[in-house]
Order: structure tokens, then sequence, then C-alpha cells
């Protein structure tokens, strides 16, 4: 393999472009061109192609976003627009490809693979770490710590007004995010969308709350819980219970950008990496990730279908703590 590809697609997380970093310098470290494909496959199939060399890469790896910029494209679930993209990539002669995201973007990979027969290696880029076949993903600390900071701050005016904040954070469908803010946020109740909680249980357990003299409660809402959005969920505590006084919070895209942590950006180096190395050792339609502290490839098919499961014990944790 002499040139391969990089690109970031999906949502935006912090750690990308420390990847993207790891990704370009390994290439070089093994005598390959790398060329960066701008906005995901939206820029694939338009050509926006540029080379990337030890330069193009420096003073990156603090910076939130990422230089190759991200988009979700419509255009390449035809099969027309992955013949544009391929037609692209043989214009560029690249052989191989570096794919940053998450779902979306290694469901595009595998069909692009079994198509056109160009191999991707993945990593897991995205702040909601739902992908299976990785502890963690690119991004995912760092937008628990900016989360998790916000709901400090939240704490003390709710403390302060004796209110109830239901407060909502990022994770389409996962409760990721939500679970550490609720333990490391001291919260009374989190709602995620792997497990059911009726609103019935909600209101029972901060009447109960009351009932123990608590003044002030946080309620952590995963955005795609079943039972709604933090709002909804809101509107129907304060429909049972007209004297609590609450507010809604919904944190938002705060949680994309920023520096990554250290953390992240071990773990990004890491995986930038090993998706080059996977690639030149002759790997195709997996993902490199970390488990249990170990590089494993998990093949993009496993990674998009098979739930990686919340840690129930964590949310076992969320009840006996909020007593
Ligand atoms: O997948 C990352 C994520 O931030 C999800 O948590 C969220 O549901 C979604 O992206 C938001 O996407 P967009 O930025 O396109 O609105």
């Amino acid at each position: 393999m002499k040139r391969i590809g990089v690109f970031t697609s999906g949502g935006d997380a912090p750690g990308m472009n420390a990847c993207i970093r790891a990704v370009v310098r390994t290439a070089l470290y093994h005598g390959i061109e790398v060329y960066g494909i701008m906005r995901g496959y939206s820029g694939m199939i338009k050509g926006e192609i540029v080379r990337l060399d030890t330069t193009s890469v420096a003073n990156i790896v603090q910076r939130g976003g990422t230089i190759l910029k991200s988009a979700r494209s419509q255009k390449f679930m035809t099969k027309e627009g992955r013949q544009q993209a391929f037609d692209q990539l043989v214009n560029h002669k690249i052989e191989g490809l570096v794919a940053i995201g998450g779902n979306g973007t290694f469901t595009g990979a595998m069909k692009f693979e079994e198509e056109f027969g160009i191999p991707t290696v993945g990593a897991p880029g995205t702040i909601d770490n739902d992908l299976y076949g990785t502890d963690y993903t690119i991004g995912y600390d760092t937008a628990v710590n900016t989360a998790l900071d916000a709901i400090d701050k939240i704490r003390d005016t709710a403390d302060s007004h004796d209110r109830a904040f239901f407060v909502e954070v990022m994770g389409r469908d996962s409760g990721y995010i939500a679970i550490p803010c609720a333990i490391g946020g001291g919260a009374e109740i989190v709602l995620v969308p792997e497990q059911q909680q009726s609103i019935d249980t909600v209101i029972e357990t901060l009447q109960t709350a009351r009932k123990r003299q608590k003044s002030s409660f946080l309620i952590i809402v995963a955005e795609g819980d079943e039972e709604g959005n933090a709002t909804i969920i809101a509107n129907k505590v304060k429909e049972a219970i007209p004297e609590m006084d609450a507010r809604v919070t919904v944190i938002g895209h705060i949680q994309r950008g920023g520096a990554p942590s250290a953390a992240d950006r071990l773990l990004a180096s890491q995986i930038g990496i090993a998706a080059v190395e996977g690639l030149v050792n002759g790997m195709r339609n997996v993902m490199a990730g970390i488990v249990d502290r170990k590089l494993v490839y998990t093949p993009f098919h496993d990674t998009i279908y098979k739930k990686k499961l919340i840690n129930q014990g964590f949310m076992r944790m969320v009840e006996i703590l909020s007593v």
C-alpha cells in the first residue's frame, strides 16, 4: 500500500485531531503517503482531497473539532454517490482508508468495500461511546467531563433555590454520557434509553426524597430516553408535583467541543497508529478499539449490529448513592 486517505465523518468529537495526527505520522513512518479527505463522504464524492505531511498535523493534538471537517452525507447512501467517491479515490490513487467516526460512518465504509473493494479500517470517534468493540470511544471522556462541569454549576443554583433540574445530556441512543454524569454529579435519578423507567417511578422517587427533606434534585436525562426529552419529562413531573419548582437545562453541543482530555489524546493516538498498521497488515472492514486495555480489531458488522450494554452496576450506584 503506497497511499491512503483519512477522513472524519458524523458528529465531531474531541480527540479526532489527535487521531488524524497519529494516522498521518504513522503512515509517513511506514513510508506511505497520506491524503486528507475533507467533510467525510461528502468531500470524497466531490474530490475535496488534500495531501497531508507531518507539518499539516503539527499543533493539533490539543485542539477540539476536526481539521478535516465533518459531515453526514445523504448522497453517499446512493450507489451513484458511492461510484463518484470511488472514481475520486482512483483519480488520487488512494488504496486504503482510515475512517474516524461512529456507526453511520462504518455502515458506509462496509457497503463501499462490498461494492468497490476499497479496504477501510475504522477509528471509533464519537462522544456517545455507543460502539461495540471498544471500551471507550474518542471524545467520550472529554464530553463527560464537559457535561459534568456544567452539572456542578447547575447543582449550585439548584441548591440555592431549592429546585429540581432536569438536565439533558447527549447520546442519541445511549446512556453512556448520562450515567457517569449522574454518579459524578450526585444526581437523584438517571434516565437512559437502554433501560425503561416509567414516569411514575420518577415521580415516586422524587416524592420519597422530598419526604426525607431533600430540597434540591438533579435528574439526568439522556436525550434518547423512551419517556421523551428533559422538557417532556419535567412537564409530566410538574403536573404530578406542582409544588416542586423545576427547571430544564439542555447542555447540547458544548459537549462536542473543547480541548480533548489526556485520556482522549492517548486513546486517539493509540487508535490512529493501530488503524494504519492494521491497514498495512491487510486488515479491512474492521474497527480498531481498546477492550480491557488491549488493542482489538472488531468487524464493522459487529460494531454496527452488536449492542454495547450499559453497566447495570452503575445504574444501581445512582440508586444507592441518592438515598
Ligand atoms: O453522535 C454524536 C451526537 O452528538 C449525538 O449525541 C447527538 O444525538 C447527535 O450527534 C447530534 O447530531 P447533530 O450535531 O447533527 O445535531
